[in-house]
């Protein structure tokens, strides 16, 4: 099974899964770390259900939300309608070149072809002086992860993600452990295992400040 037909596959389950899986804090840092200001538009890169979303728009944000998975972003519009859901790709993100204020994406990097190239996307779409904030698994050598949740990558070593946004053209960079975890199990042998997330955010190189 691909990745995408995985997601679509557990769509409907995604909140119960991912509310094992890590707490409310890691959204709750992530959007911290940005530093949003209401009435901004923010995007949601490999939003899934809209667990980072549903914190954006608590907190007056505009909304737009992208996945590969269209039964995901059924769900995350039944929850959410106010949000612009799009489907697309890491490689191709259906939104116009420097227009957003934020960009988030939470567990979403380790699932992509290639990362780096990832984030240069995300980049293109912020507008000068934007944020991008991703939050994701550090290192770790759980290969089951692979085989049933089609992760791609086993986490990112922080010094790898620093490069990536230094190279995207990201300025104040920073790279942190975030101070909590991720608990997965293995359906087939049991394995339980907690891996730690960081947290990176960086600035668009700005002529000018936010603009509205
Ligand atoms: C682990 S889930 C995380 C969902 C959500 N961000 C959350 O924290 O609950 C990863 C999401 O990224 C999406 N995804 C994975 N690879 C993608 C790609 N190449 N392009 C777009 N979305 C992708 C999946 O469909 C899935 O919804």
């Amino acid at each position: 099974m691909e990745c995408k037909s995985y997601f679509d596959t557990v769509a409907q389950q995604w909140d119960a899964m991912r509310r094992e899986f890590f707490s409310p804090a890691v959204r709750d840092q992530a959007l911290a770390r940005a530093g949003l200001e209401a009435g901004r538009t923010a995007l949601d890169v490999g939003a899934g259900s809209g667990f980072v979303s549903r914190g954006l728009v608590a907190k007056g944000l505009q909304v737009i939300a992208v996945d590969q998975s269209e039964r995901m972003l059924a769900e995350l519009s039944v929850a959410l309608p106010e949000v612009d859901c799009r489907v697309g790709d890491a490689d191709f993100l259906p939104v116009d070149d420097a227009a957003v204020d934020y960009v988030f994406a939470n567990m979403y990097l380790h699932h992509v072809e290639d990362p780096g190239s990832a984030i240069r996307e995300m980049v293109r779409v912020l507008k000068p002086g934007g944020v991008l904030t991703i939050t994701d698994l550090d290192e770790h050598d759980f290969e089951f992860l692979r085989r049933e949740q089609h992760d791609r990558w086993l986490g990112f070593q922080q010094a790898q993600l620093e490069e990536w946004y230094r190279a995207a053209g990201l300025e104040d960079v920073t790279v942190q452990p975030l101070g909590e975890n991720c608990c997965a199990s293995s359906c087939n042998c049991g394995e339980q295992v907690k891996i730690s997330i960081f947290i990176a955010s960086g600035k668009k190189a700005a002529e000018a400040q936010l603009s509205t």
